[in-house]
């Protein structure tokens, strides 16, 4: 029998509920012989605590998205399916490695939908980083100073290490080659460690989005993600607005 280890009173004030209910939130559990071993949600809390700081995090906006609220509520229940199922195996589906990738036009809910998928994650206890693409290419640029606090290889690791990879508005970014490499490096490392990402993407054309993020990273982000959920319909901005 496994109990767990009664909660000290120093508690890390950072310390949460145990996302497995195993333990007290301290990442440990006592064994009948009154041996602490390592609760299963630890691994999670170091990874939570490497990827603090990464990305944006869920912004603001999207705190409180949810299937019952808009824009998601008034998606085609077809649509909202496939991502249903996945938000419910959400743990095994990001212990397995696989991921979602939502293409369609500008305002339909993609990016709400992503949002509520790694929001998802964030509360199975699991490590997500949120990016938009253009600022995730910032970020490595950015570590390319020489006032950089962070080296590029620090950024590279956790990039490929946390759960799940949220990334945003891939193809807006201005295509270079050396953009193309980043995305293969990143997206490559995570499919070959069998780690999730979420995609969203305006581009719907698969010969189009192959032309402007590579074709290899395309293939790759296919093997991960299965074939895109095209996330079709008006501008929800112009009509919300209207
Ligand atoms: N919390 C919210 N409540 C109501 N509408 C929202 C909310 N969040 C986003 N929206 C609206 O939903 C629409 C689609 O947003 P978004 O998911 O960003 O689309 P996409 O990523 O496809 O461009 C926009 O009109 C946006 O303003
Ligand atoms: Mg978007």
């Amino acid at each position: 029998m496994l109990r767990p280890v009664p909660d000290p009173s120093d508690r890390d004030p950072d310390a949460t509920d145990c996302p497995l209910g195993r333990c007290e939130g301290n990442g440990w559990i006592l064994t009948d012989a009154g041996e602490a071993i390592p609760c299963d949600c630890r691994e999670r809390r170091i990874g939570r605590a490497i990827s603090r700081g990464m990305g944006t995090g869920i912004p603001k906006k999207f705190r409180g998205v949810s299937f019952d609220r808009k824009p998601i509520a008034d998606l085609d229940p077809f649509v909202l399916r496939p991502v249903r199922a996945f938000v419910e195996g959400i743990d095994r589906n990001v212990e397995e490695g696989h991921g979602l990738w939502f293409m369609g036009d500008v305002g339909t809910g993609k990016t709400s939908l992503a949002m509520l998928v790694s929001q998802a994650a964030e509360k199975a206890g699991r490590s997500v980083a949120v990016y938009p693409v253009t600022r995730l290419l910032a970020e490595i640029k950015d570590t390319y100073d020489s006032d950089s606090t962070g080296s590029y290889m620090s950024l590279f690791r956790r990039l490929c290490s946390v759960d799940l990879l949220h990334l945003d508005d891939l193809g807006a970014e201005k295509r270079t080659e050396w953009v193309l490499e980043q995305l293969y490096a990143i997206v490559n490392e995570r499919w070959q460690d069998e780690r999730s990402i979420v995609v969203t993407t305006n581009i719907v054309d698969l010969d189009e989005l192959r032309e402007q993020i590579g074709a290899r990273t395309v293939s790759r982000l296919l093997e991960i993600c299965g074939d895109p959920l095209p996330i079709m319909g008006p501008d929800l901005r112009v009509s919300s607005a209207g």
